[in-house]
This record gives structure tokens, C-alpha cells and sequence, in this order.
């Protein structure tokens, strides 16, 4: 089975005045296609790094990435991969339904079938109602599930969320659930992060765990969290 994402051996420093942090400590793991995989770990220890060197936002020192079995320092497409960040940026001064359309023509998508896949991604993150209300004026929640839409109006194979879930009341929860439950019965491959542990233990096949750099527990969650322990205990064990 080919894999989604394949990391092998990932080191990246980041420039800190004289000297440099190491985020990555020769990291290794992959995502098989088709799976919702869990990226956990504590504050710090390098998921966002991660994501940045698969989307070509970060070089790595030393190391390789593959999306689809494609090199991420090629010039490869990114129509497959859709992509939510840690952080919300976005035109204050257009409306929602603006901003995918803004999004999707980024993809190539126009005219009825751009207008169709905004309303699809709208009624999925359920943000129809205020899809015409400036972004400026949105919750946290309403950005959250905004950018979540953006994440999807490609139609992608692999996600990449980074904490999905922050932010969203209850139900929003239930929704990105619902919604990542949705993706993977139609063969779509997502990679989230996530501090919400029981979350994680609901939705996802497999587990990567993360702590200062380095790959502490990898492998499909009924392998990898022993039957005596649940995910919290486990990975507070793992990442000591
Ligand atoms: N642009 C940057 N410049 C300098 N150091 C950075 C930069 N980005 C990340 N780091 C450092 O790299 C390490 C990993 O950070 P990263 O954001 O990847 O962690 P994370 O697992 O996503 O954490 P969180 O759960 O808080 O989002 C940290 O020590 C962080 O301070
Ligand atoms: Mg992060």
C-alpha cells in the first residue's frame, strides 16, 4: 500500500539568535493512505514543524519527506493535500463564502462547480449562516470552521489539520468527528494533530506520538496503547 506521507530521518533547526533549536531529531513515521492518523505530543515538541516541512513551508536539515511517494523538495502538486494551520489567517474585509471562493480559485475551480463546492464545504463545517457575514466578525469557532472549509474545497486526498478541534464548542466537535469519519469512508487519508486526547482515542487508526523531536510510540492505537492503559495515561508515560 503506498503511503500518504512518509517521513524518514527528519532533523530541522531553527535559527535562534547564536545558536539554533532542534525541533526535529531525525524523526521517522508514515501514514498509509486511506487512515485518520493522530499526531500527539506535548507543547513543543515539533508537529507544527512537521506539517511546515511536508507543505514546503520549512527545509529540513537533513532527512526526506514524501507525499504520495513524491519528494516534498520537488516542485510537486499540492492539489491533493488540503491544509488547516495552527493559526487562522484571513481577509478580514471578505465574507466567508468570498474567502472559499478566493480558496477554490487557488485550485482552478470556477464558475457552477466553484459554486457548488463552496456550498458542500459550508453545509460540512455548518457555517451556511453566517457564510455572508464578514471574517472580521467571526468567533474563533467560526474562523476555526472556516478554515476547515478552505482545508477541503479542493476535494483532497490527505488532510492535514493541524488542531482541528481548538476552539470549537461541543458540537463543533462532534462535527470535525463526524466530518473526519465521513473522509475516511471515502478513502480520503487524514493527519491531525491534537491535545485532545479523547478525541484522538475516538476517531483515529493509528497514533504517531512526538516528544522533544523524536518518535516515542507509532502503529495502529489497539497496538500501540497496551490493554491495561487508556491513551491519557499511556501518553503521559511515553512522553515523559
Ligand atoms: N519559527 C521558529 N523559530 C524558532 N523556533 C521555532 C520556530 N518554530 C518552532 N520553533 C521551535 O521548534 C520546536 C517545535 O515547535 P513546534 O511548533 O513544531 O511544536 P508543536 O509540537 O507544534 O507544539 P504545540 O503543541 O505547542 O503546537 C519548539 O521548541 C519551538 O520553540
Ligand atoms: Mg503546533
Amino acid at each position: 500500500m503506498t503511503n500518504a506521507i512518509r517521513i524518514e530521518q527528519l532533523v530541522v533547526e531553527y535559527p535562534v539568535r547564536r545558536n539554533v533549536v532542534r525541533a526535529l531529531d531525525g524523526i521517522d513515521f508514515s501514514v498509509p493512505q486511506g487512515q485518520v492518523v493522530g499526531f500527539l505530543g506535548p507543547n513543543g515538541a515539533g508537529k507544527t514543524t512537521a506539517m511546515h516541512v511536508l507543505l514546503g513551508f520549512v527545509r529540513a536539515l537533513s532527512g526526506n519527506a514524501f507525499l504520495f511517494d513524491q519528494d516534498v523538495r520537488d516542485s510537486i502538486a499540492r492539489e491533493r493535500i488540503g491544509y488547516l494551520s495552527d493559526v487562522t489567517e484571513t481577509h478580514r474585509f471578505l465574507t466567508g463564502r468570498e474567502t472559499l471562493a478566493f480558496a477554490g480559485r487557488l485550485f482552478g475551480l470556477k464558475g457552477r462547480r466553484l459554486r457548488q463546492r463552496i456550498e458542500t464545504v459550508l453545509d460540512r463545517v455548518a457555517l451556511e449562516e453566517v457564510a455572508d457575514r464578514r471574517v472580521g466578525g467571526y468567533s474563533r469557532g467560526m474562523l476555526q470552521r472556516l478554515g476547515l472549509a478552505q482545508a477541503l474545497i479542493n476535494d483532497p486526498d490527505l488532510l492535514i489539520l493541524d488542531e482541528p478541534t481548538s476552539g470549537l464548542d461541543p458540537l463543533g466537535r462532534m462535527r470535525i468527528r463526524q466530518l473526519i469519519a465521513d473522509l475516511r469512508a471515502a478513502g480520503k487519508t487524514v493527519f491531525f494533530s491534537s491535545h485532545e486526547l479523547s478525541e484522538v482515542e475516538r476517531v483515529c487508526d493509528r497514533l504517531v506520538i512526538v516528544a522533544r523531536g523524536r518518535v516515542v510510540a507509532e502503529g495502529p492505537q489497539s497496538s500501540v496503547v497496551p490493554p491495561d492503559e487508556n491513551l491519557e495515561t499511556f501518553f503521559l508515560r511515553v512522553i515523559a
